[in-house]
């Protein structure tokens, strides 16, 4: 369905984020038809800019980062919709821009902010729209991180709802909007075969594994201070986990299924510094604007434990970093081994794994033994693999933003996080931030320190390895 009428407000609308993802986001969804029928981007950051010039930044934004091309009446009307409000007291101000949106649409449309300003920013951004009178009838999507600790989380969910209620607040994760992420559900829960295996009885052990080959391409400012375990553990990996580990939810109805993924973060262990470990690629301390003592992680993994009756004893492990081996982003549960003494084994090729591929285009995988064929009998590693192009032809529709502004226009909160799930994992994190272990150095390419990360897994092995 399409989305009401809706005047947008992009905080932060000459920032990185919306230039690789904000705006090439928008566009895509105004191509794909599913804006609103009509609606107005009001932009506006610190330093003030002119219409036009925002609307040539979009051009240049879409251009470089977009999957459409910016061209053609769909541009066109799509660049009409741009305005820019500068945030600074000379600008004429916003709530004047954000009514003068409002009579051109007509009627009385939606009105959505997007908050993509870094976290320093965010209380008084919140606070601004309070006073200025803005939040009544809103909604507000804010980015990660919610917070760096229990503490500011607190603080900021605290700022949030002084202002706008729950309902109103829309806490982004793309990671929950990509297709193969929300597949999971459907993978689980509709399929007789996954279904009744998906527990303590059949798995024994479960990897979220997120390597990326980027550096920190030149955010150190943003990235010293926050490191992999912030930047991508309690933020992404968690939620993912969430799904594959959640009860079936009555409905996938928002109440339903948030409640569900809060109950698994309540059933979760807080985190044990002796199974995590820290890394830090080698040269990392020489990219600009980085302290030449940063203690800072640019991989975590740790191992962490859901005690409930499904999960109770099946590890979970959780990798992320950068200027690792590859990058992927990989749910992998391994299955018991049933007695196989009858049969002889070529190799030690993997078998009893399914691997959910969930970087877009996505793919499942299904490893088993199979037999070597010939006269004897042999058995080796085999596999199955689903991909989205085999069995659909409309490819992978929506990147995770993209999903995720449309799910916000249309008020649907099922794929945003609640404020005390976020309060929760930050709970949890709370041993490891306060005594964190040492950083180990890693080498550029490799899956972080040896033997500390092999040993962390054991005695299984990671998934992805070199
Ligand atoms: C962001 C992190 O949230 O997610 C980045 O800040 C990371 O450090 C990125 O690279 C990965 O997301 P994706 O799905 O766009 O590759």
């Amino acid at each position: 369905s399409r989305p009401e009428n809706h005047v947008i407000i992009l905080f932060g609308a000459t920032g990185d984020l919306a230039r690789r993802k904000l705006l090439p986001g928008l566009f895509h969804l105004a191509a794909a038809g599913l804006m609103p029928d009509r609606y107005r981007i009001v932009g506006t950051a610190r330093s003030p800019i002119t219409d036009a010039q925002f609307r040539d930044l979009a051009h240049e934004a879409i251009t470089t980062f977009g999957t459409t091309e910016p061209t053609g009446e769909t541009w066109q009307a799509f660049r009409r919709t741009l305005s820019f409000v500068g945030a600074g007291p000379t600008g004429p101000s916003l709530v004047a821009a954000i009514d003068h949106a409002k009579r051109a649409i007509g009627g009385s449309p939606g009105r959505l902010f997007h908050l993509a300003v870094p976290p320093a920013a965010f209380e008084s951004t919140v606070s601004l729209l309070g006073a200025a009178g803005l939040a009544p009838g809103s909604r507000v999507i804010i980015e990660k991180p919610f917070g760096t600790d229990l503490r500011s989380a607190r603080a900021l969910n605290k700022t949030v709802n002084a202002s706008f209620d729950e309902s109103q607040v829309f806490r982004i994760d793309h990671f929950l909007g990509k297709e193969s992420v929300d597949n999971i559900l459907a993978f689980r829960f509709a399929n007789g075969l996954f279904e009744p295996a998906w527990n303590r009885r059949h798995i024994s052990y479960v990897q979220i594994d997120v390597p990326e080959t980027l550096s920190i391409e030149g955010r150190a400012d943003f990235y010293d201070h926050t490191g992999a375990y912030r930047d991508m553990i309690v933020t992404h990996l968690f939620q993912v986990l969430g799904f594959v580990a959640m009860e079936p939810p009555t409905t996938l109805g928002a109440d339903h299924l948030r409640a569900r993924m809060a109950r698994v973060f309540d059933a979760l262990r807080p985190v044990d510094v002796a199974h995590v470990v820290r890394g830090q690629y080698a040269g990392y301390r020489d990219e600009p604007g980085v302290a030449s003592d940063s203690q800072t992680e640019t991989m975590a993994a740790v191992r962490v434990e859901i005690d409930n009756r499904r999960w109770a004893g099946v590890p979970f492990f959780l990798r992320s970093g950068k200027r690792l081996g590859a990058s992927r982003q990989t749910v992998t549960l391994g299955f018991h081994q049933p007695p196989l003494h009858m049969f002889p084994i070529d190799g030690t090729g993997r078998w009893n794994e399914v691997v959910i591929d969930f970087a877009d285009p996505g793919s499942i995988t299904v490893d088993f033994l199979a037999k070597v064929p010939g006269a004897e009998m042999r058995l080796a590693a085999a596999s199955m693999t689903f991909r989205y192009a085999d069995s659909f032809r409309a490819g992978n529709g929506l990147e995770g933003y993209e999903r995720l502004i449309l799910d916000a226009m249309l008020g649907d909160q099922s794929l945003f996080t609640h404020a005390g799930a976020v309060e929760r994992l930050w709970e949890i994190s709370e041993p490891l931030l306060e005594n964190p272990p040492p950083v180990q150095p890693y080498a550029p390419a490799s899956w972080g320190p040896q033997p500390s990360v092999d040993e962390l897994i054991e005695p299984y092995r990671w998934r992805l390895r070199g």
